[in-house]
Protein backbone atom coordinates (compact mmCIF):
# COMPACT_ATOMS: atom_id res chain seq x y z
CA UNK A 1 0.00 0.00 0.00
CA UNK A 2 1.00 3.73 -1.04
CA UNK A 3 1.99 5.06 2.82
CA UNK A 4 3.06 8.28 3.22
CA UNK A 5 6.02 9.37 5.20
CA UNK A 6 5.69 12.43 7.74
CA UNK A 7 5.83 15.48 6.15
CA UNK A 8 8.07 18.25 7.74
CA UNK A 9 7.54 21.75 6.86
CA UNK A 10 11.01 23.70 7.15
CA UNK A 11 11.49 27.58 7.80
CA UNK A 12 13.33 29.17 5.82
CA UNK A 13 15.84 32.16 6.75
CA UNK A 14 17.23 34.69 4.53
CA UNK A 15 18.21 38.27 4.96
CA UNK A 16 15.37 39.00 2.36
CA UNK A 17 12.71 37.70 4.49
CA UNK A 18 14.48 39.45 7.77
CA UNK A 19 14.93 42.72 5.86
CA UNK A 20 11.13 42.64 4.79
CA UNK A 21 9.49 41.45 7.86
CA UNK A 22 8.60 38.03 5.38
CA UNK A 23 8.62 34.53 6.85
CA UNK A 24 8.80 31.92 4.25
CA UNK A 25 8.01 27.82 4.96
CA UNK A 26 8.33 25.15 2.48
CA UNK A 27 6.55 22.21 3.02
CA UNK A 28 8.85 19.00 1.61
CA UNK A 29 6.13 16.89 -0.12
CA UNK A 30 8.90 15.69 -2.21
CA UNK A 31 9.77 13.13 0.96
CA UNK A 32 6.28 12.42 1.18
CA UNK A 33 7.09 9.04 -0.20
CA UNK A 34 10.77 7.45 -1.30
CA UNK A 35 9.63 6.49 -4.41
CA UNK A 36 6.49 8.25 -5.59
CA UNK A 37 7.20 11.69 -4.66
CA UNK A 38 5.49 15.01 -4.27
CA UNK A 39 2.30 16.40 -5.63
CA UNK A 40 2.52 12.53 -7.57
CA UNK A 41 1.63 11.02 -4.44
CA UNK A 42 -1.74 12.64 -3.87
CA UNK A 43 -3.05 12.32 -7.52
CA UNK A 44 -2.36 9.10 -7.60
CA UNK A 45 -3.35 7.87 -4.32
CA UNK A 46 -7.20 7.80 -5.34
CA UNK A 47 -7.03 7.30 -9.45
CA UNK A 48 -5.31 3.54 -7.99
CA UNK A 49 -8.28 2.98 -5.24
CA UNK A 50 -10.77 3.72 -7.82
CA UNK A 51 -8.90 1.31 -10.63
CA UNK A 52 -8.86 -1.42 -7.87
CA UNK A 53 -11.77 -1.18 -6.89
CA UNK A 54 -12.92 -1.18 -10.37
CA UNK A 55 -11.53 -4.18 -10.83
CA UNK A 56 -8.60 -3.31 -13.41
CA UNK A 57 -4.58 -5.14 -13.24
CA UNK A 58 -3.35 -2.03 -15.73
CA UNK A 59 -2.96 1.13 -15.55
CA UNK A 60 -2.05 3.21 -18.71
CA UNK A 61 -0.77 6.88 -18.82
CA UNK A 62 1.22 9.34 -20.99
CA UNK A 63 4.29 11.64 -20.12
CA UNK A 64 7.62 12.94 -22.07
CA UNK A 65 10.80 11.39 -21.61
CA UNK A 66 12.25 12.99 -18.44
CA UNK A 67 7.96 13.44 -16.89
CA UNK A 68 7.85 12.81 -12.99
CA UNK A 69 4.55 11.48 -13.79
CA UNK A 70 5.97 8.62 -15.54
CA UNK A 71 8.44 7.82 -12.64
CA UNK A 72 5.96 8.16 -9.81
CA UNK A 73 3.33 6.17 -11.82
CA UNK A 74 5.61 3.24 -12.57
CA UNK A 75 6.83 2.94 -8.67
CA UNK A 76 2.66 3.58 -7.32
CA UNK A 77 1.42 0.82 -9.81
CA UNK A 78 4.78 -1.70 -8.99
CA UNK A 79 3.32 -1.02 -4.84
CA UNK A 80 -0.22 -1.58 -5.38
CA UNK A 81 0.08 -4.51 -7.50
CA UNK A 82 -0.90 -3.23 -11.12
CA UNK A 83 0.61 -3.69 -14.53
CA UNK A 84 1.55 0.08 -15.72
CA UNK A 85 2.18 0.40 -19.50
CA UNK A 86 3.48 4.25 -20.01
CA UNK A 87 3.22 5.87 -23.38
CA UNK A 88 5.95 8.11 -24.23
CA UNK A 89 5.96 10.70 -26.28
CA UNK A 90 8.92 10.34 -29.08
CA UNK A 91 10.78 7.71 -30.84
CA UNK A 92 13.09 5.39 -29.08
CA UNK A 93 15.72 6.87 -30.44
CA UNK A 94 15.90 8.88 -27.11
CA UNK A 95 18.75 7.77 -25.31
CA UNK A 96 18.05 5.84 -21.96
CA UNK A 97 17.91 8.30 -19.25
CA UNK A 98 17.37 7.83 -15.47
CA UNK A 99 13.37 8.72 -15.75
CA UNK A 100 12.83 5.59 -18.21
CA UNK A 101 15.49 3.38 -16.81
CA UNK A 102 13.84 3.75 -13.61
CA UNK A 103 10.03 3.55 -14.86
CA UNK A 104 11.23 0.11 -16.52
CA UNK A 105 13.10 -0.89 -13.61
CA UNK A 106 9.93 -0.90 -11.95
CA UNK A 107 8.05 -2.92 -14.35
CA UNK A 108 6.38 -0.51 -16.68
CA UNK A 109 6.41 -1.21 -20.42
CA UNK A 110 7.45 1.52 -21.94
CA UNK A 111 5.54 2.42 -25.65
CA UNK A 112 7.18 5.16 -27.51
CA UNK A 113 4.65 7.18 -29.82
CA UNK A 114 5.53 10.34 -32.32
CA UNK A 115 4.66 13.50 -31.45
CA UNK A 116 1.94 13.90 -34.08
CA UNK A 117 0.25 10.72 -32.77
CA UNK A 118 1.14 11.89 -29.33
CA UNK A 119 -1.25 14.80 -29.25
CA UNK A 120 -4.53 12.57 -30.40
CA UNK A 121 -3.77 11.45 -26.87
CA UNK A 122 -7.31 12.44 -25.79
CA UNK A 123 -8.91 11.47 -28.18
CA UNK A 124 -11.48 8.74 -28.20
CA UNK A 125 -10.25 6.84 -31.58
CA UNK A 126 -7.06 7.06 -30.05
CA UNK A 127 -7.93 5.55 -26.40
CA UNK A 128 -9.76 2.17 -28.74
CA UNK A 129 -6.70 2.54 -30.64
CA UNK A 130 -4.74 1.53 -27.06
CA UNK A 131 -7.26 -0.59 -26.14
CA UNK A 132 -7.17 -2.93 -29.07
CA UNK A 133 -3.42 -3.28 -28.80
CA UNK A 134 -2.88 -3.66 -24.67
CA UNK A 135 -6.44 -4.67 -23.71
CA UNK A 136 -8.32 -3.33 -20.66
CA UNK A 137 -6.77 -0.69 -18.57
CA UNK A 138 -7.21 2.04 -16.23
CA UNK A 139 -6.37 5.51 -18.01
CA UNK A 140 -4.78 8.34 -15.93
CA UNK A 141 -3.79 11.04 -18.07
CA UNK A 142 -0.94 13.13 -18.70
CA UNK A 143 0.15 14.36 -16.14
CA UNK A 144 -1.83 12.54 -13.55
CA UNK A 145 -5.06 15.29 -13.31
CA UNK A 146 -8.17 14.82 -12.94
CA UNK A 147 -11.45 15.26 -10.53
CA UNK A 148 -9.73 11.62 -7.95
CA UNK A 149 -6.16 13.85 -8.76
CA UNK A 150 -7.70 17.05 -7.19
CA UNK A 151 -9.22 14.99 -4.23
CA UNK A 152 -6.35 13.86 -3.25
CA UNK A 153 -4.33 17.47 -3.89
CA UNK A 154 -7.25 18.95 -1.67
CA UNK A 155 -5.08 17.03 1.21
CA UNK A 156 -2.09 18.67 1.02
CA UNK A 157 -3.15 20.97 3.52
CA UNK A 158 -3.61 20.06 7.13
CA UNK A 159 -5.20 22.01 10.20
CA UNK A 160 -1.38 22.56 10.86
CA UNK A 161 -1.45 25.03 7.70
CA UNK A 162 -3.42 27.52 9.01
CA UNK A 163 -1.35 29.64 10.23
CA UNK A 164 -0.28 30.68 6.80
CA UNK A 165 -1.61 33.81 4.87
CA UNK A 166 -0.09 32.77 1.19
CA UNK A 167 0.66 28.88 -0.25
CA UNK A 168 2.52 28.78 -3.40
CA UNK A 169 2.57 26.38 -5.56
CA UNK A 170 3.93 25.21 -9.20
CA UNK A 171 1.13 25.00 -12.04
CA UNK A 172 1.53 22.50 -15.05
CA UNK A 173 -1.92 20.99 -15.62
CA UNK A 174 -3.61 22.99 -12.63
CA UNK A 175 -4.46 19.43 -10.46
CA UNK A 176 -2.38 20.54 -7.44
CA UNK A 177 -3.78 24.37 -7.49
CA UNK A 178 -6.91 22.69 -7.96
CA UNK A 179 -6.92 20.95 -5.09
CA UNK A 180 -5.21 23.06 -2.61
CA UNK A 181 -7.85 25.97 -4.15
CA UNK A 182 -10.37 23.74 -2.84
CA UNK A 183 -8.57 23.86 0.80
CA UNK A 184 -7.48 27.26 1.42
CA UNK A 185 -9.03 29.14 4.34
CA UNK A 186 -11.25 32.41 3.96
CA UNK A 187 -7.99 34.37 5.00
CA UNK A 188 -4.89 32.20 2.93
CA UNK A 189 -3.92 33.75 -0.73
CA UNK A 190 -3.12 31.02 -2.84
CA UNK A 191 -0.77 32.01 -5.76
CA UNK A 192 0.09 29.55 -8.36
CA UNK A 193 3.12 29.84 -10.48
CA UNK A 194 3.02 28.13 -14.19
CA UNK A 195 5.58 26.71 -15.60
CA UNK A 196 4.03 26.78 -18.88
CA UNK A 197 4.32 29.66 -21.12
CA UNK A 198 1.34 31.32 -22.52
CA UNK A 199 -1.73 33.30 -20.40
CA UNK A 200 -4.24 30.62 -21.35
CA UNK A 201 -3.02 29.17 -18.33
CA UNK A 202 -5.59 31.67 -16.40
CA UNK A 203 -8.75 29.76 -18.50
CA UNK A 204 -7.27 26.72 -18.55
CA UNK A 205 -6.92 26.64 -14.78
CA UNK A 206 -10.10 28.57 -14.49
CA UNK A 207 -11.92 26.35 -16.22
CA UNK A 208 -10.49 22.74 -13.56
CA UNK A 209 -11.82 25.21 -11.18
CA UNK A 210 -15.48 25.36 -12.34
CA UNK A 211 -15.19 22.02 -13.80
CA UNK A 212 -14.67 20.50 -10.37
CA UNK A 213 -17.08 23.08 -8.55
CA UNK A 214 -14.30 24.83 -6.87
CA UNK A 215 -14.94 28.00 -5.16
CA UNK A 216 -12.25 28.86 -2.82
CA UNK A 217 -12.60 30.35 0.33
CA UNK A 218 -9.46 32.19 -0.11
CA UNK A 219 -8.38 34.68 -2.78
CA UNK A 220 -6.18 32.81 -5.43
CA UNK A 221 -3.66 34.27 -8.19
CA UNK A 222 -1.93 33.03 -10.94
CA UNK A 223 1.63 34.64 -12.58
CA UNK A 224 2.42 33.54 -15.51
CA UNK A 225 5.84 35.58 -15.51
CA UNK A 226 7.83 32.56 -14.42
CA UNK A 227 7.96 30.20 -17.05
CA UNK A 228 11.49 30.66 -18.21
CA UNK A 229 11.03 30.40 -22.05
CA UNK A 230 8.46 27.70 -21.27
CA UNK A 231 8.13 24.06 -20.14
CA UNK A 232 11.10 22.63 -20.02
CA UNK A 233 13.14 25.45 -20.68
CA UNK A 234 15.52 26.95 -18.12
CA UNK A 235 18.53 29.49 -18.53
CA UNK A 236 21.39 30.45 -16.54
CA UNK A 237 18.95 33.21 -14.50
CA UNK A 238 17.07 30.13 -13.11
CA UNK A 239 20.08 27.43 -12.67
CA UNK A 240 21.87 30.15 -10.63
CA UNK A 241 18.89 30.64 -8.54
CA UNK A 242 18.36 27.14 -7.90
CA UNK A 243 22.44 26.72 -6.47
CA UNK A 244 21.99 29.53 -4.73
CA UNK A 245 18.91 28.57 -2.98
CA UNK A 246 20.41 25.55 -1.90
CA UNK A 247 23.26 26.68 -0.59
CA UNK A 248 21.43 28.88 1.59
CA UNK A 249 18.96 26.58 2.43
CA UNK A 250 20.19 22.97 1.82
CA UNK A 251 17.29 22.30 -0.36
CA UNK A 252 17.21 20.92 -3.58
CA UNK A 253 14.73 22.11 -6.80
CA UNK A 254 13.67 20.77 -9.75
CA UNK A 255 14.09 23.61 -12.37
CA UNK A 256 11.07 22.38 -14.44
CA UNK A 257 8.52 23.52 -11.43
CA UNK A 258 9.70 23.90 -7.74
CA UNK A 259 12.76 26.33 -9.03
CA UNK A 260 10.38 28.26 -11.41
CA UNK A 261 7.96 28.50 -8.16
CA UNK A 262 10.53 29.56 -5.66
CA UNK A 263 12.09 32.11 -8.24
CA UNK A 264 8.63 33.72 -8.34
CA UNK A 265 8.09 33.49 -4.20
CA UNK A 266 11.62 35.18 -4.00
CA UNK A 267 11.00 37.89 -6.86
CA UNK A 268 7.51 39.11 -5.53
CA UNK A 269 8.73 39.65 -1.89
CA UNK A 270 11.34 41.80 -3.77
CA UNK A 271 9.03 43.91 -5.40
CA UNK A 272 7.13 43.95 -2.27
CA UNK A 273 4.25 41.87 -3.02
CA UNK A 274 3.52 41.09 0.31
CA UNK A 275 2.35 43.12 3.53
CA UNK A 276 5.02 43.03 6.45
CA UNK A 277 3.64 40.04 8.62
CA UNK A 278 2.62 37.66 5.89
CA UNK A 279 3.77 34.49 6.54
CA UNK A 280 4.15 31.93 3.15
CA UNK A 281 3.96 28.72 2.47
CA UNK A 282 5.94 27.14 -0.70
CA UNK A 283 4.71 23.67 -1.77
CA UNK A 284 7.53 21.23 -2.35
CA UNK A 285 5.73 19.34 -5.28
CA UNK A 286 9.13 17.05 -5.77
CA UNK A 287 10.33 16.84 -9.08
CA UNK A 288 13.98 16.04 -7.65
CA UNK A 289 14.15 12.64 -10.13
CA UNK A 290 14.38 14.65 -12.87
CA UNK A 291 18.00 16.51 -12.28
CA UNK A 292 19.55 13.73 -12.63
CA UNK A 293 18.62 13.42 -16.41
CA UNK A 294 18.38 17.67 -16.68
CA UNK A 295 22.24 17.36 -15.47
CA UNK A 296 23.24 14.27 -17.87
CA UNK A 297 21.17 16.20 -21.27
CA UNK A 298 22.75 19.57 -20.60
CA UNK A 299 25.78 19.15 -18.51
CA UNK A 300 24.73 21.63 -15.34
CA UNK A 301 25.58 20.61 -11.98
CA UNK A 302 22.42 21.06 -10.25
CA UNK A 303 22.36 19.93 -6.76
CA UNK A 304 20.33 16.93 -6.23
C1 LIG B 1 7.28 18.32 -9.49
C2 LIG B 1 6.02 18.88 -10.02
N1 LIG B 1 5.53 20.00 -9.47
C3 LIG B 1 4.40 20.56 -9.92
C4 LIG B 1 3.71 20.03 -10.98
C5 LIG B 1 2.51 20.72 -11.46
O1 LIG B 1 1.38 20.05 -11.01
P1 LIG B 1 0.02 20.12 -11.79
O2 LIG B 1 0.21 19.39 -13.07
O3 LIG B 1 -0.93 19.45 -10.88
O4 LIG B 1 -0.27 21.55 -12.03
C6 LIG B 1 4.17 18.85 -11.58
C7 LIG B 1 3.45 18.23 -12.71
O5 LIG B 1 2.54 17.49 -12.55
C8 LIG B 1 5.35 18.25 -11.08
O6 LIG B 1 5.84 17.13 -11.62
Amino acid sequence: MLLPNPISTQEIHLPLLEENGIRLSIKRLDQVHNLVSGNKFYKLKYNLEEAQKSGFSTVLTFGGAFSNHIHATAAAARVEGFKSIGIIRGEETIPSNPTLSFAKSEGMQLDFINREDYRKKAEDSFIEKLKEKFGFFYLIPEGGTNSLAIKGTKEILGKEDAEFTHIGCSIGTGGTFAGLAESILSHQHLLGFSSLKGDFIHSETNHLLEENLINPLGKYSIFDAYHFGGYGKSGAELLDFIKWFYSETQIPLDPIYTGKMMFGIIDLIRKDFFEKGSHILAIHSGGLQGIAGFNQRLGTSLPL
